[in-house]
């Protein structure tokens, strides 16, 4: 059997719904408070949590990993640039959470991401990824997604510069 199919057989992921909008939200502010993960130092409020979602709920794009009835982690996607010649490229975007890490759930959150891009008629999903956060790199490379580069310096966070590596799946 396949370990990670092992690891990930008490996972279900399912698509979101506004009442999970508040575990997501503590899921991001951990990442926003503690992590190099998102670029920023301002958590989100429950009312910016909520509009949030609400965008992603509208198209579709937003998933939850439920593990013994608890959020254990979330993936969306959205547009990857906002100009219409972009249209067809999504970025995703892949949290578990804190002390859930390791256990498959970003896989099983990640293939159904993919699965509903596709199905959506996407060309390309991109991750744009800290390139020190090896995990995420690692979770995107079991999937395909090949390194394109990394910019170095076009971020800062906790006092340093952070560089970004941008990983990409075609998917048709
Ligand atoms: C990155 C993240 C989503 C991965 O999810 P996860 O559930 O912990 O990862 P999984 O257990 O599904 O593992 C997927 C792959 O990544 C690898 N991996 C997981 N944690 C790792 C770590 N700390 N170091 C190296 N590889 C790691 C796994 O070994 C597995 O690869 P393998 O099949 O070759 O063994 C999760 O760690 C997380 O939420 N991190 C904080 C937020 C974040 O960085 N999000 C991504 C922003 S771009």
């Amino acid at each position: 059997m396949d370990p990670i199919y092992e690891r990930t057989r008490a996972v279900t992921v399912r698509p979101a719904h506004p009442g999970d909008a508040e575990s997501i939200r503590a899921i991001r502010n951990h990442a926003i408070e503690h992590s190099t993960a998102l670029w920023t130092q301002t958590p989100q409020s429950p009312t910016e949590g909520a509009a949030w979602l609400a965008t992603h709920l509208e198209r579709g794009s937003a998933f939850v990993a439920d593990v013994d009835g608890e959020v254990a982690g979330f993936a969306v996607y959205g547009p990857w640039r906002e100009l219409d010649g972009y249209r067809h490229t999504v970025e995703d975007s892949v949290y578990v959470r804190e002390g859930r890490h390791g256990l498959g759930i970003g896989f099983a959150l990640l293939a159904s991401l993919i699965t509903a891009a596709r199905d959506a008629g996407h060309h390309v999903v991109i991750a744009g990824i800290e390139a020190e956060n090896t995990s995420s790199i690692r979770l995107h490379e079991r999937f395909g997604f090949h390194h394109v580069g990394t910019v170095p310096e076009v971020g800062t966070k906790f006092g340093r510069w952070l560089d970004l590596t941008i990983m990409r799946l075609p998917l048709t």
